[in-house]
């Protein structure tokens, strides 16, 4: 009998630890709140409200590669600007997006990025405060 109760709490604990990972790695509304709050007051302007950007002037981020594409160039993007992470011979566009290294908090940047990757059609993974913590401290502000 103890044999059973000790395999029924070990099933219980493994379950409840296969869960926990998976139910946070979705996230949470408040968290897309503050995403669409620093959106608009500082990507909005060139990105636009629904995310189409304008011709030769900013990208679109609805449907676009870089935005649902790997995590860290994603970051890095935010962190040191477009400029210094993405190829040379990419599409030109007339406006420069600057640097949000100093402008926003860690935070701020997992919640914007994690919008724009679930937000206009986009459906890639969220993007976790401790992961643009580990690019912030491995590429610097410049
Ligand atoms: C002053 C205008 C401006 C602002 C403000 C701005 N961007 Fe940009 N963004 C651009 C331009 C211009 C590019 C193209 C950069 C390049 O290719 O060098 C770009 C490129 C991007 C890309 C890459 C898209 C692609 O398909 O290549 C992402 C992602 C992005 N911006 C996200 C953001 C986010 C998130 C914010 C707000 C935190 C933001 N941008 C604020 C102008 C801006």
């Amino acid at each position: 009998m103890k044999t059973v109760v000790c395999a029924l709490v070990l099933t219980a604990l493994l379950t409840g630890c296969d869960k926990a990972p998976i139910e946070s790695s979705e996230p949470t509304p408040e968290f897309l709140a503050e995403g669409l709050k620093v959106y608009t007051q500082n990507c909005l302007t060139c990105h636009m409200a629904d995310g189409g950007g304008v011709p030769h002037m900013q990208p679109a981020l609805d449907g676009s590669p870089s935005v649902s594409g790997d995590p860290t160039t994603l970051i890095r993007m935010l962190i040191q600007g477009p400029n210094k992470v993405l190829p040379a011979n990419r599409p030109h566009f007339s406006a420069t997006m600057p640097s949000f290294s100093s402008k926003l908090s860690d935070e701020e940047i997992a919640a914007v990025l994690t919008y724009i990757r679930q937000e206009y059609g986009n459906h890639a993974s969220m993007i976790k405060v401790q992961k643009v913590t580990t690019i912030h401290n491995q590429f610097g502000g410049g």
